[in-house]
């Protein structure tokens, strides 16, 4: 990647040239002479970094404090005289099974109380110091061996961090809860204040009568739910600082870890991660439990470039073709691996990786796909492996360039936890669900979206979309509120604006914090059934939502026909300042929503890259250096075509003013003059 705009916090950015290709490789599940074979068919499939030593621990340290790197220094030896880079492990993901039985302290334990076993992977708890005691000290020993190895291109931390341990509630971790507690409120009282403790008798009167959220027989305390989201996400990315802080004194290549931005895992406030990062590295796997996973892939991608703060990012892993972890495991389609990794790409990647090179053969993935798969290299599944790698050499140039966009979405881990709660006045609405349908809104219009922060400098952007942005502080509704009043443009959906940090409401009615950029007030929430569905006066539905409200200063531009809100406003939208604040009170109809966002889009000015389209076409533009790229990523069964002029990098043809892009097709052209 090579790229000066990578995050390096002073140190050196990864130095690959061009689009790197990558995969996790594991060779301790087989023998030195399929090592041989696999960096002979990684070369001819144009593989340039393997992460290895994801879960070596129990190979590098057998027995407590006892060494064997025979077979670490022969794979990393082997892939270095192939010109193969290496994104090293620190091991630590999974302790090897002499550590549990020596300190059962260190297992993991749920809401209930109950220990989770060894015998998986992840089973260890965030705040266990023997286990963080026993994780740094095997960091020193790889990063002493490694650290100044010219293989080395990348350090890959743990891995996944929290996917699966990351909320622990266990007595250690409790204690640890308490200490963060006592750090963030000081006294108990401000913690009481806080919390809300006077309902429900649930006033402390003393730290050591804090407990993590563990299961109880009613509802529990939500701030406290809340704050333990916080403690945890921050227990995790301690644990990453300490193990970067040892590979820091042994080695100068840069330092990540995979983040999980994806639809079923929310536990970290990557928000708080990033800044951290040498370079923000993301696995992504199709999730296909969801109504729209070609959206949510490029969303996911979105948010990991958010993460970048706009600098090239890195795919860690996807998958060539089925997982084995969902109830029903799709194959991808011919060229969708195509598609798929260009695609995140086209949406700032400079690097496209995979879990993993190998199919296993045994274990609990040996069902997930892999580079090479069971059936060998005779197989539609290689031939694909090997054309993408020769496709991302020929798009090396682009590896540097950023994607600029008019349009910004507001994502908040924070409002995801709160507003998910567990006593919200509807179970129908799910934050990223309703994240998801505004992003579609915009991706189906072609318009590429930046996806950020609600502590973000919005300034840059001309439309601000905030979907059910529930809990907001102060200052982040200030921004949004001085965005508009400078002129910019805001749409928000309901259930947005509701409370503050400590998930207390915001009192004179909802909105709370937007109640006067949008010139609305609702008294009551009114949810609906699943079944049902309203009807407003401009013939668009809503589902799950309407409110009992009123304009203020709002013009109403669409009104409820019937439900239990019938008559109020549904769609409103009021000058404010210099700027124009959009409200839309119910969960729309999908084409409903991409109505409004049209118009919203366009009194923006916000440009489109890509025709509108059911989400099947997406062009995006990064640029850079005086040069600029546009990718067009055909997801449909049929061939369009592309007013674009330029030089076709995939196959090299010269683009004069129409680009045609057959059906399942990527191209990607150098355009002749920087937009
Ligand atoms: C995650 C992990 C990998 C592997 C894949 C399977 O991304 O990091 O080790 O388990 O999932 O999809």
């Amino acid at each position: 990647m090579d790229s000066p705009a990578a995050r390096t916090h002073g140190r050196p950015a990864i130095t690959l040239s061009g689009i790197a290709y990558g995969c996790d490789y594991n060779p301790e599940q087989w023998g030195p002479e399929t090592w041989r074979e696999d960096v002979e068919l990684m070369n001819e499939a144009g593989v340039d970094l393997v992460a290895i030593n994801i879960f070596g621990w129990s190979q590098i340290e057998p027995r407590p404090g006892e060494y064997d790197w025979s077979d670490l220094d022969a794979v990393i030896e082997l892939v270095h005289s192939h010109g193969i880079r290496v994104n090293l492990g620190t091991g630590t993901s999974s302790p090897p099974p002499w550590l549990t039985a020596l300190h059962p302290e260190i297992l993991p334990t749920t809401a209930d109380g109950t220990t989770r076993f060894p015998g998986g992977r992840q089973a260890w708890c965030p705040s266990s110091s023997v286990f963080r005691q026993h994780a740094v000290a095997l960091v020193e020993k790889v990063a002493e061996r490694y650290g100044s190895h010219p293989a080395v291109a990348l350090w890959h931390v743990s891995n996944e961090l929290g996917c699966h341990n990351a909320l622990c509630y266990c007595d250690e971790s409790a204690a640890a809860f308490r200490g963060w507690l006592q750090r963030r409120y000081v006294s108990i009282e401000a913690l009481n204040e806080a919390w809300g403790t006077s309902f429900w008798s649930q006033r402390y009167s003393a730290w050591d009568e804090i407990l993590p959220p563990r299961l109880t027989i009613s509802l529990g305390n939500p701030t406290q739910a809340i704050d333990f989201h916080r403690f945890s996400s921050e227990q995790l990315l301690d644990h990453y600082r300490s193990e970067a802080a040892v590979i820091r004194r042994h080695s100068t290549a840069p330092i990540t870890t995979n983040f999980m931005v994806t639809a079923h895992i929310r536990n970290l406030d990557y928000w708080s991660w990033a800044a951290e990062m040498d370079v923000v590295a993301n696995d992504h796997y199709l999730d296909h439990r969801l109504s729209d996973p070609v959206a949510e892939l490029s969303f996911a991608a979105d948010l990991t470039r958010g993460l970048a703060g706009g600098a090239p990012w890195l795919l860690m892993e996807q998958s060539t073709g089925a997982v084995n972890w969902q109830p029903y495991n799709i194959a991808k389609a011919p060229g969708q691996m195509m598609r798929n990794s260009l695609t995140h790409v086209a949406r700032g990647a400079d690097g496209v990786s995979f879990f993993q090179w190998r199919a296993s053969q045994q274990g609990s993935e040996k069902f997930h796909s892999a580079l090479v798969p069971h059936a060998g290299t005779d197989t539609a599944t290689w031939r694909e492996v090997v054309e993408l790698g020769a496709t991302l050499d020929r798009l090396d140039e682009v590896a540097g360039t950023r994607v600029v966009a008019d349009v910004a979405v507001v994502f908040s881990w924070e409002s995801w936890w709160a507003g998910d709660g567990d006593a919200r006045p509807s179970q129908g609405v799910e934050y990223l669900d309703q994240v998801h349908a505004a992003y579609r809104a915009l991706h189906g219009l072609g318009v590429t979206t930046d996806i950020v922060s609600p502590d973000a400098d919005l300034t840059r952007y001309r439309l601000v979309v905030a979907p059910c942005l529930y809990m907001v502080s102060d200052d982040q509704a200030a921004a949004i509120d001085a965005f508009v009043a400078a002129g910019g443009h805001a749409l928000i959906t309901f259930f947005s604006g509701i409370v503050d940090q400590d998930d207390r409401v915001r009192l004179g009615g909802y909105p709370g914090a937007f109640r006067e950029l949008l010139g609305i007030v609702a008294e009551e929430f009114a949810p609906l059934l699943p079944a049902h569905q309203v009807t407003l006066d401009t013939g668009a539905h809503g589902r799950w939502w309407t409110e009992r409200m009123r304009t203020t200063t709002a013009k109403v531009i669409a009104s409820y026909l019937d439900g239990p809100a019938a008559g109020d406003p549904a769609i409103t939208r009021n000058i404010y300042g210099a700027g124009v604040a959009w409200y839309v009170a119910t969960a729309l109809d999908p084409e409903d929503l991409r109505d409004v966002m049209r118009t919203a889009v366009q009194e923006a000015g916000a440009g489109a890259d890509g025709p509108e389209s059911d989400g099947s076409i997406e062009v995006v533009r990064r640029a850079g250096a005086g040069r600029s790229y546009v990718f067009v990523i055909n997801h449909s069964e049929r061939d369009l075509e592309h007013r674009v002029v330029g030089h076709e990098l995939i196959t090299g043809e010269r683009v004069v003013d129409l680009l045609r892009v057959p059906a399942g097709s990527v191209r990607v052209v150098r355009e002749d003059t920087t937009p």
